[in-house]
Parts: structure tokens; C-alpha cells; sequence
């Protein structure tokens, strides 16, 4: 009998951060306009060790059930030696999915260690296909090509099928939505559109440029018709749609206009130890300082047990019957890992 939250929910994923620092400078993440300030960075001493973020994954994997590994950031390549780390948790009998969500700039060089180390996909961010409008969303220059590059580089190491991210605003990458859906099409790599969220602090969020899910199917439609599939697990986030010419399948991650949070079975451990039970958690309980205090594995585990046996998250659902608070307290995306 699994472990379950308040509302009836088992942990299934994890998502694990393994830095906050990122090469991009996305808008919707840690804008130009903030970053590089350093001191909103974890100094490295407070980052979990390979050997910490080991020890808390078999916990999670034996105790509370967790059967996804997702390796987040900031952006995860950015981590020194990560495919040791890799290496390390494709080891732990339990994990049935061991991936990891890059910005897939520095893919190119590592996507083989990666794959040798044990990882079994990918999922890459990727906006717009247009190299002007792809630099300004991602708050730099010319680096469409280098990713396309580390697009490539995961195929031929066998990391497949992609998942690639579109995170959509309107008035920034609309165009885009069609152009990816062209451009996948007649692959076995899955193009999700994600509605823009509400996340972290810095984005100065405006509910006007989230183009809700419905329009963006609509806009896709209108070129190529779309059929609905069912979840290929339970709890999946995008809900999932295919080519009714049988060109291949998309998906559409709606956490504004039609939020999942009944099903949601995912707990995130930030690159520092904090275990979140949600993406819009103001704070996490400190894990690291367990570790660090000595804490045994069983001690560490009735703590893991009973964070998740206490969790009544359901952001997305309440956000729209909600006044939010200007001032609420929020973890950054880069430091949750989306
Ligand atoms: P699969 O395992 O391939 O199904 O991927 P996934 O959807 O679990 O992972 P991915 O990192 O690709 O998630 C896509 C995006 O969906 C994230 O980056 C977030 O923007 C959003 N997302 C994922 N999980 C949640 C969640 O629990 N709540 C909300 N609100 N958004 C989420
Ligand atoms: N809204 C929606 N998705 C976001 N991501 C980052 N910030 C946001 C946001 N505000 C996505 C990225 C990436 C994943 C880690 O999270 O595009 O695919
Ligand atoms: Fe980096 Fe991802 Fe944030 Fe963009 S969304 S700045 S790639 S962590
Ligand atoms: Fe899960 Fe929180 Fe996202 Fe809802 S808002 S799906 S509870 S992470």
C-alpha cells in the first residue's frame, strides 16, 4: 500500500536540481534584467554532494515509492561531472525512468556520457525555432544553432524519443507553435506547448499573455487536425493529442486554464535540500541540514513519510478562486527546476 498525501495522492516523481546557475537568461525565468546578480546564487558549499543526493534518492525510491527520476537545474549540464552522477542513480534498483529537463546547450558534448552513463531520455527547452526571436527569449545571441546541435547529438546517442518544451507568450513566440509542430512532425520526438505560469518572482507575470491551451490546439488544428489520446501514465501533466494523418503525437501542458493537480505525484528536491511538495511552494523542509546533522536513514525516512503524509498542495486549482497577494512568498523556477 502505497504512501498517501492528504488528498489521496502517492509520490510517484521526483524532480531533483542539482544547481540553480543556468547559461540562458529566459524571461520568463531569471530575466537579463536581474541576472547576473551572484548573490541570488547557492554558493557551492550548500549544494547536496553527489553522495547526499544518492543517499536521499534511495530513500525516496525505497520508503515512499518514487519510481521517476528527473534531473532539473537551473540547467543540469551546467553541473560539473554529471553523468557520474548519472552513473550513480541509474544503479538504484526501483527507478524505472531515470531523464533529465536541459536547455541543450552544452548537449552536444555530453549527450554520449550521458547516455553511456545510464540516462534513459531527454527532454529539451526549446521556444522558437527563429534564431532572432529564439536569442531574445532566451536572453542572449545566437544560440539556436548550438542547441539544434545538442538536438542532434541526443538522437545519435540514442536518448529518444525527445521531448522538447515550448513555453508559450503571447506577444513573444506565438508563431512559433505552428512552425515546432511543422518542424516535428513526421518524428518520434513530442513537441509539449506550455502555457506560461505564474512561477517564481522575477517574471512580472501578466495573466494576458498566457495563451490558454484551447488556442493554441485550435491554431495547431487549423493546419493539421488533431486527434485526443489518453494519458500514457496516471498523473501525466500534458495531456496528449496525435496527428490524425498519423504524423507523429504532441502534448499541451495547461496548468492556467485546466490545472492537474488532483494527479499531481510529484515531490522536488532543490539543489540545496530543501524536499518541496510543490512548483509554488514559498519554502521547502531543510534536508540538509538532516544530512549534515548525522541523521539516520530511518530518521530521515519517517521525516520523508511524514512531509508527503501532511501534503494538502493544490496551487493551481486554487490560483484562479484566490486573490494572491502580491508579496507571497515564492522559491524561483530556476532554483525548483520547473
Ligand atoms: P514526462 O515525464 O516526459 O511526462 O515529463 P514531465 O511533464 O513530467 O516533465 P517536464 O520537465 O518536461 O515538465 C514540463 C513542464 O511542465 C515543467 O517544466 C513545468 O513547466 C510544467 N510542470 C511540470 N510539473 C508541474 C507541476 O507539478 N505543476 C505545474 N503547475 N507545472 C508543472
Ligand atoms: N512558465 C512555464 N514554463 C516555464 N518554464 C520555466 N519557467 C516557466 C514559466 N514561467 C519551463 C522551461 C523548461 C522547464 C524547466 O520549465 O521552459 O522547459
Ligand atoms: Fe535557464 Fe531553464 Fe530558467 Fe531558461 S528556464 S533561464 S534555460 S533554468
Ligand atoms: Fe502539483 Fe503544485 Fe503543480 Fe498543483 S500546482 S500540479 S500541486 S506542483
Amino acid at each position: 500500500m502505497s504512501l498517501l498525501d492528504q488528498l489521496g495522492r502517492p509520490l510517484r516523481n521526483l524532480r531533483v536540481s542539482v544547481t540553480d546557475r543556468c547559461n540562458f537568461r529566459c524571461g520568463y525565468c531569471m530575466p537579463l534584467s536581474t541576472f547576473p546578480d551572484e548573490s541570488k546564487f547557492m554558493a557551492p558549499s550548500s549544494l547536496l554532494s553527489f553522495d547526499e543526493i544518492e543517499r536521499l534518492i534511495r530513500l525516496f525510491v525505497d520508503r515512499l515509492g518514487a519510481r521517476k527520476i528527473r534531473i532539473t537545474g537551473g540547467e543540469p549540464l551546467v553541473r560539473p561531472q554529471l553523468p557520474r552522477l548519472i552513473e550513480r542513480l541509474a544503479r538504484i534498483p526501483g527507478v524505472d525512468d531515470l531523464t533529465l529537463t536541459t536547455n541543450g546547450y552544452l548537449l552536444a558534448d555530453q549527450a554520449r556520457a550521458l547516455a553511456d552513463a545510464g540516462l534513459t531520455r531527454l527532454t529539451i527547452s526549446l521556444d522558437s525555432l527563429d534564431a532572432d526571436e529564439f536569442a531574445r527569449m532566451s536572453g542572449n545571441t545566437r544560440k539556436l544553432e548550438r542547441v539544434l546541435a545538442g538536438l542532434d547529438a541526443a538522437v545519435a546517442a540514442g536518448l529518444t524519443p525527445l521531448k522538447l518544451n515550448c513555453v508559450v507568450i503571447r506577444g513573444q513566440n506565438e508563431a512559433a507553435v505552428v512552425a515546432l509542430a511543422r518542424h516535428f512532425r513526421n518524428t518520434p520526438h513530442v513537441v509539449r506547448f506550455i502555457e506560461y505560469m505564474d512561477v517564481g518572482t522575477q517574471n512580472a507575470w501578466n495573466p494576458r499573455e498566457v495563451v490558454p491551451a484551447t488556442e493554441i490546439l485550435r491554431n495547431i488544428a487549423a493546419h493539421f487536425p488533431l486527434v485526443p489520446l489518453e494519458p500514457s501514465y496516471p498523473g501525466e501533466v500534458a495531456r496528449r493529442y496525435r496527428y490524425a494523418d498519423g504524423a507523429g503525437e504532441l502534448g499541451i501542458i495547461s496548468s492556467i486554464s485546466d490545472p492537474f493537480c488532483g494527479t499531481c505525484h510529484r515531490a522536488r528536491l532543490s539543489a540545496d535540500g530543501r524536499l518541496l511538495t510543490c512548483l509554488f511552494a514559498a519554502d521547502g523542509l531543510d534536508l540538509r541540514a538532516h544530512l549534515r546533522a548525522g541523521a539516520r536513514d530511518d530518521e530521515l525516512a519517517r521525516i520523508l513519510e511524514g512531509t508527503w503524509r501532511a501534503r494538502r498542495d493544490r496551487y493551481s486549482e486554487e490560483r484562479s478562486s484566490r486573490a494572491q497577494p502580491s508579496g507571497r512568498r515564492r522559491l524561483e523556477m530556476y532554483q525548483i527546476g520547473g
